[in-house]
């Protein structure tokens, strides 16, 4: 548990297989280092290309990868996103925005939602 390396959105950005650097792609809060896989990909060194540094999760899914796809990108795992800046819960599922709520809240919002409440039903 302790050594998965952990590595922030930002240090990911910095890594997009220029200047020397590798090339890393998140997956589902997982970081990836595809720099020897670009060449090796069936959908072209582009496609990978184009997500360098980023969140490729819904660019890698709405391409419907097969599950093959899948165990070759474990191949190239090399930690994950720190938990402050992870998308998805424990159980795989993206996690819902938390919207902060000032308890010092004037009610004039919730007046407007009644005038349309009240208009609606009267
Ligand atoms: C992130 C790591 C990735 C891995 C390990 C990977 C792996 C693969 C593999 C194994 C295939 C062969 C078909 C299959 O088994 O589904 C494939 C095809 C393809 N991939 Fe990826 N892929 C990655 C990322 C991406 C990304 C970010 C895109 C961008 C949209 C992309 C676009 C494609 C396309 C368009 C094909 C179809 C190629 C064809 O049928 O001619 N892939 N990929």
């Amino acid at each position: 548990m302790g050594d998965v390396k952990q590595y922030s959105l930002a240090e990911v950005r910095s890594r997009r297989g220029t200047n020397g650097q590798p090339l890393w792609i998140v997956y589902k809060d997982a970081v990836y280092d595809l720099t020897n896989y670009l060449d090796e990909h069936p959908g072209g060194a582009d496609t990978i290309l184009e997500e360098a540094g980023q969140d490729a999760t819904s660019a890698f899914d709405d391409i419907g990868h097969s599950s093959d796809a899948r165990v070759v990108l474990q191949k190239y795992k090399i930690g994950e996103i720190i938990e402050e800046e992870k998308r998805f819960d424990a159980n795989g599922k993206k996690k819902k925005k938390v919207v902060a709520v000032k308890p010092d809240d004037k009610p004039t919002s919730r007046s407007c939602l009644g005038v349309i409440t009240c208009g609606l039903l009267g």
